[in-house]
């Protein structure tokens, strides 16, 4: 009996032995909440993993919506707010006001936040792509990084610091890897990216700088350029801390297995770089089933919950009805519903949710 006793003591502790040490996420309070975990952030936390979403202005006065994100979630990424249309949209002309609200929410509900993206071809204001001049295009680059850092300094957990550098034929990942030729990257070579991470960790010794893409999940020709990249980032001694992996899985972006996350995921950590999953979402697509995407959300989470280095999941997107695909072009799928996220449009959850706290607390699926 008492050996019953012991080992019904133990096991709790035994479930949450696999957490990794993460330094900025608090043990959890009962080692009980590591095998049935009321929120994904609680399951997140036993393994080491903060679990994120993404937030528009306009939402933080749906008062079901926000409230489901921080009861759910520790970690944030603004959707739209910190991308360079938004902060600068005129030259000189800084606009925080969006920016400042989805922070002020975040730090409000003790939210981790990550500002998306310094540096991006895309949503960025014309009079940046208009300018040829090469040393013009850096101050304005260095300014850029300078002012919105320096606005959000001591707010910010991480930085995307380089968007979608990477261009292949097709959106999957197949074909002709090479650099995108952005107006930073014509006019200042494939330099910018270093010189970019650069002048990002000169504002801040501490704040964590991403590189973040999309379709570099499966086994496909982006996904290797981009590991040869950051080996030569790397080997300079660029300081980049890690790698955020989109994971918009399904059309027209890539169809990743869980191994093949696991493969790309490893070798980052190898060259001693950090990773995260940074826009997480499944659709439907093309003709896919539930099943198929429930599967996948759990592999995938898996993929990161078994990697020491993967240090956090944000889903691109609260509940179905408000995911980007539903009115994104590129998705191809606009007949079709995407249905990519863990809640439905009654912010129920779904078993998607179900296949992720799985994955986190080892149940089989
Ligand atoms: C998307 C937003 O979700 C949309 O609301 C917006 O209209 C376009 O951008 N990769 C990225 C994100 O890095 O910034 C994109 O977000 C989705 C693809």
């Amino acid at each position: 009996m008492k050996q019953y006793v012991l080992i019904a003591a133990l096991l709790p502790l035994l479930a949450c032995s696999t957490a990794k040490t993460n330094p900025n996420i608090a043990e959890p309070t009962s080692s009980n909440s590591c095998q049935t975990p009321s929120t994904l952030k609680a399951a997140g936390e036993c393994k080491g993993i903060m679990m994120g979403n993404v937030l528009r202005q306009q939402q933080i006065a749906n008062v079901e919506h926000v409230a489901l994100l921080a009861e759910e979630f520790n970690y944030l990424t603004p959707e739209n707010a910190t991308k360079w249309m938004h902060l600068q949209p005129e030259r000189g002309v800084f606009d925080y006001g969006k920016a400042d609200e989805i922070v002020n929410f975040a730090q409000k509900n003790k939210i981790k936040v990550k500002g998306h993206c310094l540096v991006w071809h895309s949503q960025l204001p014309q009079w940046v792509d208009d300018i040829t001049d090469p040393d013009e295009l850096k101050t304005v680059m260095e300014t850029h990084i300078a002012q919105v850092m320096g606005h959000f300094k001591g707010r910010m957990y991480a930085w995307d610091v380089v968007n979608e550098a990477i261009k292949t034929d097709t959106d999957a990942g197949d074909g002709n890897p090479r650099m995108r030729k952005t107006v930073f990257q014509r006019l200042l070579g494939d330099e910018y990216i270093d010189m970019a991470f650069k002048m990002a960790r000169k504002q801040d010794p501490d704040v964590k700088l991403y590189y973040n893409d999309y379709s570099i999940d499966a086994n496909n020709d982006k996904a290797d350029y981009l590991y040869e990249m950051l080996k030569g980032m790397v080997q300079r001694g660029v300081p980049i801390d890690g790698v955020g992996f989109q994971m918009h899985i399904g059309t027209p972006n890539n169809i990743a297995t869980g191994a093949e996350v696991a493969k790309n995921m490893q070798r980052i950590a190898d060259l001693g770089l950090e990773i995260i999953i940074s826009e997480m979402d499944i659709n439907l697509c093309g003709g896919r089933n539930e099943a198929w995407q429930q599967a996948l959300y759990h592999d995938i989470t898996l993929a990161c919950a078994e990697q020491p280095a993967c240090s956090a999941i944000t889903f691109w997107g609260l509940n179905d009805g408000s995911s980007w695909l539903n009115s994104w072009e590129g998705a191809g799928c606009k007949t079709e519903k995407p249905m990519p996220l863990l809640f439905d449009n009654k912010y129920q959850k779904k078993q998607t949710y179900e296949e992720v706290i799985n994955a986190l607390t080892g149940r089989e699926l």
